[in-house]
């Protein structure tokens, strides 16, 4: 082989000297005497690194088709040009670069995103391998009081993993439910009979004082427990579904299965805004129509609703299951608010111009981030409308305007040793009995 004539420049590419000779330049030639990089070496992982820095930017996608045909076509011509076969290192660039020519909301939201980064909504489902989580679990035990079994997690080859004492095997956990605020619930997947996806919810899940304790909702589970009931509540097929459906944005295309590898975890921007293909495409071609649906044109009940797809609806229940001594309902937000004065009476405010009377979800909270945590801040909300000011509704007849709202008109409630909910039916708790005369109340009393 060796007499064989010595190819041209462009062909001898593929060695790494020839490559640095061929791009020349001093910068080129001390990073191969350095480090032994040729030149072309060098521009790709410049390339690379500057790809993974734009990808870490943003979170949301929308495929620009022209831009990944032109890359991946100049990149194909001039690597056979350069060397014949493709490296890894190409691989990658490839695969980068197709996620790069996607169209991201956060391209042009960068403000929005930025503030939606720490966000619950977006937190609320992860991998159990997530280091935050990890250091939440492992090497953590507890004895349950309400079965007296007691659940060791650990790490094993980068997995959570759980123990209990009473069940032979130890179980891989593979995602937890929750951002961490109110509670962190480990869960594992499996296949049933028929090949389609079940979850197991364990019994034990984490909560902000550190501490771990039963899950919400699975204290009856707790005093029948055996075999696999041991370690949690097995869910059906629909439920498992509806677990990921209320806490992804996307959960891939095969019915009847949990697709981890194309489901979208957390409840991210298109999830919320609908449309996202056409709102780009609109905003790229000029358009005067965005094509989103407005959130402020809706109608109250209808944007109450629509977070009501996952906080849950009045028209969920049965109308005589909507009463203030219900606990279910302090979990479900929008309930509560359709309930109260505030939001049916809206339409009869005349507050002068500038001020909105507009009473939803988005009057108190911002979807983009963790909710506000400061009386105060509620309190301004509460005497945006209640004031003496003309056009305004009464303020309070028991205590003065500087006092603390929330405490008696929308408390939190204990619902579980480690949980509070805040009570959404904002209402004179002490008129309960009045108002409903057929029930007996253990509530209502602030
Ligand atoms: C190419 C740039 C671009 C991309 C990509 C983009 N938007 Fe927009 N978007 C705009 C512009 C421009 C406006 C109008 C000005 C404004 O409100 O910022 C807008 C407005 C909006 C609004 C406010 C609508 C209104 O009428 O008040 C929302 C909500 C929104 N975009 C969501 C999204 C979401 C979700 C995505 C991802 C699916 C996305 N955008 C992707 C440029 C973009
Ligand atoms: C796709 C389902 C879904 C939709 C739609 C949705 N949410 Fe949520 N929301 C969740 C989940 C899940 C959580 C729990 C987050 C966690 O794990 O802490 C949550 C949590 C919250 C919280 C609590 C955050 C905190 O700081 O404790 C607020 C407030 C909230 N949502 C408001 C809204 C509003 C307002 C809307 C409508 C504009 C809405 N949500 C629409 C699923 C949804
Ligand atoms: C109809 C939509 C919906 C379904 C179905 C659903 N969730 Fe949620 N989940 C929510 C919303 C909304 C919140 C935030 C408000 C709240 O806590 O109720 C939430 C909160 C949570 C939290 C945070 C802790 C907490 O209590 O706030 C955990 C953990 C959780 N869900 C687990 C699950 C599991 C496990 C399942 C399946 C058994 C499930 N969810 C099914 C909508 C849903
Ligand atoms: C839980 C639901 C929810 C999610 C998730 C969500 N949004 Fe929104 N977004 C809303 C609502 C509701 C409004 C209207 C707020 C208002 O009227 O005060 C809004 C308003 C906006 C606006 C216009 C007003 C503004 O603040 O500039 C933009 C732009 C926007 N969202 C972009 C995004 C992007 C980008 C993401 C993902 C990073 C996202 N949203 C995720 C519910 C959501
Ligand atoms: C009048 C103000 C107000 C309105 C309107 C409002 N909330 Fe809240 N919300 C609060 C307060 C106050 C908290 C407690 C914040 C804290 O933890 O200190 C809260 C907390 C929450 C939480 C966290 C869990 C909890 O119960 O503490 C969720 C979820 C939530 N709100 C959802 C909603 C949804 C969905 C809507 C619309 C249907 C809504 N809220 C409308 C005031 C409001
Ligand atoms: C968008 C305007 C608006 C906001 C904001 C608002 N309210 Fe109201 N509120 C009303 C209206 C309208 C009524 C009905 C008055 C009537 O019956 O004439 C009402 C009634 C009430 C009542 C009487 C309930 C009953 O059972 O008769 C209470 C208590 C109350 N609001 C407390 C609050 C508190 C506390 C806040 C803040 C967390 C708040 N409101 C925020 C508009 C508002
Ligand atoms: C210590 C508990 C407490 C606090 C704090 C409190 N309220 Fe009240 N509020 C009540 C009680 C009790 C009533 C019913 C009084 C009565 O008429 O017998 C009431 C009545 C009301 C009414 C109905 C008034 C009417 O004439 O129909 C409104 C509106 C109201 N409160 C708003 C507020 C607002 C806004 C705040 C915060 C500035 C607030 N409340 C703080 C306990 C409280």
């Amino acid at each position: 082989m060796s007499d064989l004539a010595p190819p041209g420049p462009i062909l001898t590419a593929g060695s790494n000297r020839a490559e640095a000779d061929w791009l020349g330049g001093l910068p080129f030639y001390l990073a191969f005497q350095l480090a032994g990089f040729s030149g072309l070496m060098i521009l790709k992982i410049v390339a690379v690194g500057l790809l993974l820095y734009l990808l870490l930017k943003r979170n949301e996608a929308k495929l620009n088709w022209n831009a990944f045909f032109i890359v991946i076509f100049t990149l194909m011509a001039a690597n056979t040009a350069w060397q014949p076969t493709p490296r890894l290192l190409d691989c990658w660039f490839l695969f980068l670069t197709w996620i790069m020519t996607e169209r991201w909301c956060c391209e042009c939201h960068e403000k929005v995103c930025h503030q939606f980064e720490g966000a619950p909504h977006l937190r609320t489902l992860r991998k159990a391998t997530d280091a935050d989580v990890l250091d939440k679990f492992v090497g953590k035990e507890v004895t349950l009081k309400e079965n007296g079994y007691t659940y060791r997690f650990y790490e094993k080859e980068g997995a959570l993993w759980v123990a209990c004492d009473v069940y032979p095997n130890p179980v891989r956990i593979e995602w937890i439910f929750g951002s961490g605020l109110h509670a962190l619930t480990p869960v594992s997947l499996f296949k049933n009979e028929a090949g389609k996806s079940e979850l197991l919810q364990h019994i034990v899940s984490w909560h902000p004082s550190d501490k771990l304790g039963i899950t919400l909702g699975l204290q009856e589970l707790a005093q029948n427990t055996a075999g696999i009931e041991s370690l949690g509540e097995v869910l059906s097929h629909e439920k498992t579904m509806g677990c990921f459906g209320c806490h992804t944005s996307y959960l891939g295309n095969k019915p009847g299965e949990i697709q981890t590898p194309q489901m979208i975890a957390g409840v991210s921007c298109t999830r919320c805004h609908l449309n996202g293909e056409a709102h780009i495409k609109a905003v790229e071609q000029g358009e005067k129509d965005l094509k989103l649906t407005k959130w402020n044109q809706l109608t109250p009940l209808e944007s109450i609703n629509r977070c009501g797809e996952c906080h849950r609806r009045s028209d969920q229940l049965e109308p005589d299951e909507i009463h203030p001594d219900n606990e279910l309902l302090i979990r479900f937000a929008p309930i509560g608010i359709s309930q109260s004065p505030c939001f049916i009476k809206q339409g009869e405010l005349k507050l002068p111009a500038g001020k909105s009377s507009r009473f939803d979800c988005t009057t108190c909270h911002d979807p983009h981030e963790q909710a506000s945590r400061d009386l105060e801040y509620y309190r301004q909300i509460c005497l945006n409308c209640h004031s003496q000011l003309e056009g305004h509704v009464p303020v309070c007849s028991k205590e003065a305007m500087d006092s603390q709202c929330l405490k008696c008109h929308m408390p939190a409630v204990n619902v579980h040793d480690n949980l509070s909910f805040t009570d959404h039916w904002i209402r004179i708790r002490e008129f309960d009995q009045q108002r409903f005369p057929e029930l007996k109340f253990k509530n209502s009393q602030p």
